[in-house]
């Protein structure tokens, strides 16, 4: 059964072959997109980019002009990495049109088994625990796989805004715990 967890180091190995099977896709809800895989083959490294991921939840964090605090978590099934789940904290413009609060994605080899609906399920109430009472998840209007997630999981569909499908989830009215 997937469960959600803070980046934790103890993770590499399951981490790079997770990682590895996106074959250089953009993994949603990752973070890190200035770390090469082959860096992050360095347990160094693999350390500063965990740490750097975590500091993201604080607002004092240095970030890239227009970026906004956000939490990264793990999807992990026991001692398996399966993929990636983020809550950005505030919306900016580009957030508020078309990124959404939360993005995730799982690796390939552990699709279709319930986990992203699983993840976003176990999302809501850590985002209505950082004061979000209105969460905006969106998806491509062809990503029929994430256009269920978020369905399942009580989005109320608004509208689309350049392709982007976009959903609210008010964790209060959803009986978020
Ligand atoms: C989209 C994604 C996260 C779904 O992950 P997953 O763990 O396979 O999803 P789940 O098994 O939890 O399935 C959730 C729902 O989506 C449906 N679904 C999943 N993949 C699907 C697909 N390829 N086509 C149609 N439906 C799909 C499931 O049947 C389920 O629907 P149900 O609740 O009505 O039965 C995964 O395919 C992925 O990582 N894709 C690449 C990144 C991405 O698109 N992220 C989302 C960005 S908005």
């Amino acid at each position: 059964m997937a469960s959600l967890i803070v980046p934790d180091v103890s993770y590499h190995s399951t981490w790079l072959e997770g990682s590895a099977e996106f074959d250089g896709a953009h993994r949603d809800g990752a973070g890190g997109e200035d770390w090469s895989l082959e860096e992050l083959r360095d347990p160094r490294s693999f350390r500063r980019f965990v740490d750097a991921l975590v500091d993201d939840a604080l607002p004092e964090s240095p970030r890239k002009p227009g970026y906004v605090p956000c939490t990264y978590l793990w999807i992990v099934d026991g001692e398996t990495f399966l993929g990636s789940l983020a809550i950005r904290h505030e919306l900016n413009d580009w957030l508020l049109n078309e990124g959404g609060h939360i993005g995730y994605s799982v690796r390939p080899s552990g699709r279709r088994r319930g986990h992203a609906a699983k993840a976003l399920a176990d999302a809501l109430p850590v985002a209505k625990e950082l004061g979000i009472s209105r969460v905006l998840i969106t998806c491509d209007e062809d990503n029929a796989g994430s256009r269920a997630t978020i369905e399942r999981n009580g989005g109320r569909y608004e509208d689309t805004r350049n392709g982007k499908r976009r959903y609210w989830v008010d964790t209060a009215e959803q009986g978020v715990a």
